[in-house]
């Protein structure tokens, strides 16, 4: 049974559907051990408490330094032998110690279609603002292996059509419900059944089923 960590920073609807889906068993093989949370108000906290799951906020107002707040953060993932960290609306980025610790074991949902729309200030409702004032016609949503900012391995990716009189909350609700609550748990899944392996920094995914 693969122990996961999911790291939040808000809501956490993206943990509840991976909850959700260790619940009806689309994700197998896998537990939720542990729920952190930069920030004490996440709603995140609730949803791991509701399913009796430790949920903790580390938050880096608690530290004198970013690194105190790193190091923190990383004592409690390995205390907790959490093997694989979800960003799920992480919106801290995850320095080299952390992502030393876990080498390929780190992944992270982000809103639009890697490299489209992605890196230093680009998260949540921002990155569907941009793509709208750029136009697009479609984004989307990826899962990837997290080295630093919406860097490393693609796992998977889902397109989601712009409409003209979308807005962007409107978008996001959207992306969500059609392509992160899918494809996040679909990653886990994917993951904990060891069909997942990263050669030459490229996914490759055992009976890769592509949908149409
Ligand atoms: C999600 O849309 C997630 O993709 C995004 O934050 C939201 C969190 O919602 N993450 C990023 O923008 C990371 N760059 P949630 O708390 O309801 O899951």
């Amino acid at each position: 049974m693969l122990k996961v960590g999911v790291l939040v920073s808000g809501g956490g609807t993206n943990l509840q559907a991976i909850l959700d889906a260790i619940d009806n068993g689309k994700i197998t093989n896998a537990q939720v051990s542990l729920v952190v949370s930069n920030n004490p108000g996440a709603y995140a906290l609730e949803r791991a408490k509701k399913h009796e799951i430790e949920a903790v906020c580390i938050s880096p107002k608690q530290f004198e330094n970013r690194e105190e707040f790193h190091k923190a953060l990383l004592a409690k993932l390995q205390e907790s032998g959490v093997e694989l960290v979800v960003l799920a609306g992480f919106l801290v980025a995850i320095p080299p110690m952390i992502v030393e610790a876990f080498p390929n074991r780190i992944i992270n949902i982000h809103p639009s279609l890697i490299p489209s729309f992605c890196g230093v200030g680009y998260y949540g409702l921002h990155v569907h603002e941009k793509a709208l004032a750029r136009g697009v016609r479609v984004t989307g949503a990826t899962v990837h292996f997290d080295t630093g900012t919406d860097t490393g391995p693609i796992i998977l990716q889902k397109a989601v059509k712009i409409r003209q009189d979308d807005t962007p909350e409107v978008l996001q609700r959207r992306v969500m419900e059609k392509a992160e609550w899918k494809i996040l748990p679909k990653a886990i899944d994917l993951i904990a059944n060891g069909k997942v392996k990263v050669v030459d920094g490229r996914v490759e995914i055992e009976e890769y089923d592509v949908e149409e």
